[in-house]
């Protein structure tokens, strides 16, 4: 058994806009957009409750009481529920969250970046290691899932571990890259991370994506980051200083990972998600055929 501290929280920084969608953010947050009958927020929480997560720590904006709510027990729409002995909804709906996880909520006044979003969470997190995940970067695995994936590699190493993926080079603009070397272990060992460079300027082209295994000390070094690309402040800044004095490793997860921050990801979600499904999988197949047949006549 390893003796380092086990990974019991998990930050959510959702206190994004969600401009690429509006309208439909305008009221509704990002992470509270469906994939068949599941918000995005929900599926992150059931990856982060498989890879051992005790507490989801929610960054929201002011006004994002509707993804905490999703959590809160229910128990008018429960009894309406159990009364007309709609048995299913009923599970799915208590489901929701395993009993021993607690949900807490922190507001990030201002959206000064994902990297102060994470600095919102810091007297909630404490000084221990703790898991970032971006809902809407959505992972989609068939054995343990990513972030259990990366718990256990923070568990076995004792380092920082940063989700990555390769990505087109013309779209490095979009992502931190990081470039790395193997180590003795076989692990990928971090040496140089920069958010959104061009693609002449990539030092890779290993994307960062949104899962993030960190020890307690990014609180000190994002607390002394200005703004960065785009005039936020951004979490990649801090894992470039943490490099300075700890290991930091890339992981390559197992899984398919869906960009749901854009409208194009969250419809190939949606189709993956629905071919899975026992229910709509031969109906939507027939579909899908008959549609591609269309687009190559
Ligand atoms: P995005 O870059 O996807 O921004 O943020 P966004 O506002 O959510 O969406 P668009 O680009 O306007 O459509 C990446 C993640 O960081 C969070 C977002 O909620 C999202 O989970 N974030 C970003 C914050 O919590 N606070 C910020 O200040 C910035």
């Amino acid at each position: 058994m390893s003796s380092r501290p086990r990974i019991r929280k998990a930050v959510f920084p959702v206190a994004g806009l969600g401009t690429r969608f509006l309208p439909a953010t305008k009221a509704v947050p990002k992470e509270l957009l469906p994939v068949l009958d599941k918000p995005l927020i929900q599926y992150a929480v059931e990856e982060a409750c498989e890879a051992g997560i005790e507490t989801i720590i929610l960054v929201t904006r002011g006004d994002k009481e509707a993804i905490a709510r999703h959590f809160t027990h229910a128990p008018d729409l429960e009894a309406f529920l159990a009364e007309r002995n709609s048995h299913q909804p009923l599970e799915r709906v208590r489901g929701i969250l395993p009993g021993q996880v607690e949900v807490l909520e922190v507001t990030q006044e201002q959206p000064l970046g994902l990297g102060h979003a994470v600095l919102c969470a810091r007297k909630l997190v404490g000084d221990e290691p703790f898991a970032v995940i971006l809902p809407d970067d959505m992972i989609r695995s068939q054995g343990a899932g990513a972030l259990r994936q990366m718990v256990d590699i923070y568990q076995e190493s004792g380092c920082s571990v940063i989700g990555v993926e390769e990505v087109p080079l013309e779209l490095t603009q979009r992502y931190g890259v990081a470039a790395v070397e193997p180590n003795h272990q076989g692990r990928m060992e971090i040496r140089t991370i920069v958010e959104k460079p061009r693609p002449e300027e990539a030092p890779s082209n290993l994307g960062v994506v949104g899962r993030y295994v960190l020890t307690g000390k990014i609180f000190e070094l994002l607390e002394g980051l200005g703004a960065g690309a785009g005039g936020e402040i951004q979490l990649t800044d801090a894992i470039a200083r943490l490099m300075e004095s700890q290991t930091v490793l890339a992981h390559p997860f197992q899984g398919e990972r869906f960009d749901c921050g854009s409208r194009l990801g969250l419809v190939k979600a949606t189709i993956e998600y629905a071919l899975a499904d026992e229910e709509l999988a031969s109906d939507l197949a027939a579909f899908l055929r008959q549609r591609a047949g269309r687009l190559l006549a």
